[in-house]
């Protein structure tokens, strides 16, 4: 495709390289440019507009623009635009939104380390994986266990504990001692007639088994997302998160809880944690901790975690740890109002009433000759596209009909998130009803136009 010499498309190829980009059609056919959101929909710079199913990268939850935002960053800038966290520093909206946090954590939680995004929050809990077990003079107890297909980032340690293949080729990744167990996508994985029940039991046997092959006295931590996002907006069969959680606790294991995804309404409650009844060591948040609009993200950690912290700091003198941007009073004042307005527009009630409506519209798609799975909860669900239902038989190649789904959506006004032949719906959490069925509308197109296009082919 060619572009005019001083279009934005142009001076893009020119000069940006894109995360999980195709590096080389990247620079054949340029980039999508997205000028301006109103509400849950994007305009492109020719002016079409697009509703976005995926609220950008799960992330945009009060949709693309927000005057009341924008005002409190615009005041906040005017009052303190930057100061940090080191050496005994502090400032108000960082310490309220701290506060906050902990006031509505799903668990009792201690304290809360801020940083710029998820992968930095994971990256962060992880090495308090191994300061706390140093400090309780178990240094040896470092492994860190995460999941196939799970995503936790993209930095160094936060990828090594995601079990993405395709983001480990040839980074050399995982490090050593990031494990990765089984995960629970139990339509493409149970067992003729297995029971949801016994492949959660299946799932938690695998964890444990790992575990007491890899020397219990050397695993040190348990990380995964409550509903896992990436891997294909999976929801995890009935009894999963009991049965793991108590393998975790068996083996004296801290628990961290990735909700950059499921944090603030995405599965129904504040928390994904809620919704599975989990009891995690550490949280980590982003995403619609500012509804998208600033780069920040936290972590929580519990009593137990932070004492062991003070003890290596009493003992080291410091707590060597820490980021430029932790604390930002800019962020943190975004943060604090997408809170209060998380508060007043009743957002869990809101959610309450959309999730249902929105799983419902969605589950009659199971009808439709592509469609396997449909599954999921709040507004969060996976879609499974397959050549075969009654076999559960994928398309070969993987990922190919997902692409042609993903240009027919496209062509209808639509984005959605495509992992492989799976679609992920996570729209703006103020998506109403009727925009709901504007959303159906177009994926019953867009579904329908790739079907007689693959019959056609
Ligand atoms: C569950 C989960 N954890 C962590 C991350 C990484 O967050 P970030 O891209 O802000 O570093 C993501 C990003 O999508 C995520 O989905």
């Amino acid at each position: 495709m060619t572009h005019l010499p001083n279009s934005i498309q142009a001076r893009d190829i020119a000069s940006v390289v894109h995360p999980q980009t195709n590096l080389a059609r990247h620079l054949e056919q340029g980039p999508m440019v997205i000028g301006r959101g109103e509400g849950i929909y994007v305009y492109d710079d020719s002016g079409s507009r697009f509703l976005d199913a995926a609220a950008g990268l799960w992330c945009a939850s009060l949709g693309y623009a927000n005057e009341r935002l924008a005002r409190v960053a615009y005041e906040q800038m005017r009052r303190l635009g930057y100061y940090h966290f080191y050496r005994h520093t502090t400032n108000e909206p960082g310490v309220e939104l701290a506060e906050a946090l902990l006031r509505i954590a799903p668990v009792p939680m201690s304290k809360v380390l801020f940083q710029c995004s998820g992968s930095e929050a994971n990256d962060t809990a992880i090495k308090l994986v191994w300061y706390y077990h140093a400090a309780i003079g178990k240094p040896e107890k470092r492994k860190i266990i995460g999941r196939r297909m799970a995503y936790h980032g993209s930095t160094a340690a936060s990828i090594s504990a995601s079990g993405k293949p395709d983001m480990h080729a040839d980074f050399g990744l995982p490090f050593p001692g990031f494990l990765h167990t089984e995960y629970p996508h139990y339509y493409r994985h149970h067992r003729g007639g297995e029971t949801e029940e016994q492949f959660a039991t299946r799932m938690a046997a695998a964890l444990d088994a790992l575990i007491i092959a890899e020397g219990p006295e050397t695993c040190g931590a348990f990380i995964a997302e409550p509903v896992m996002g990436a891997g294909g907006g999976l929801t995890p069969p009935r009894s999963y998160w009991e049965k793991m959680q108590a393998v975790v606790r068996r083996h004296d294991m801290l628990f961290i809880a990735d909700e950059v995804i499921c944090g603030f309404g995405r599965t129904g409650n504040m928390w994904g944690s809620q919704t599975y009844d989990l009891a995690p060591d550490m949280i980590s948040c982003a995403k619609a901790l500012s509804a998208g609009m600033q780069p920040i993200s936290a972590l929580l950690v519990n009593e137990r975690v932070f004492q062991a912290m003070l003890d290596e700091s009493r003992k080291l003198g410091n707590f060597a740890h820490g980021f430029t941007y932790a604390g930002h009073p800019v962020t943190a004042a975004v943060a604090l109002e997408t809170l209060r307005i998380y508060d007043e527009m009743d957002m869990l009630g809101h959610v309450g009433e959309v999730g249902p409506y929105m799983q419902h519209l969605l589950a009659r798609f199971a009808a439709h000759p592509m469609v396997g799975e449909v599954r999921g909860v709040g507004l969060l669900c996976g879609m499974e596209l397959v050549a075969d239902k009654a076999s559960r038989t994928p398309f070969q190649p993987a990922g190919q009909v997902g692409a042609t789904v993903d240009r027919h959506a496209r062509r209808h006004g639509l984005i959605t998130r495509f992992i492989g032949d799976r679609i992920a719906f996570s729209p703006p959490l103020i998506i109403t009803k009727t925009e709901l069925d504007d959303m159906a509308a177009r994926l019953a197109r867009a579904l329908d136009d790739s079907w007689s296009e693959i019959r056609g082919g």
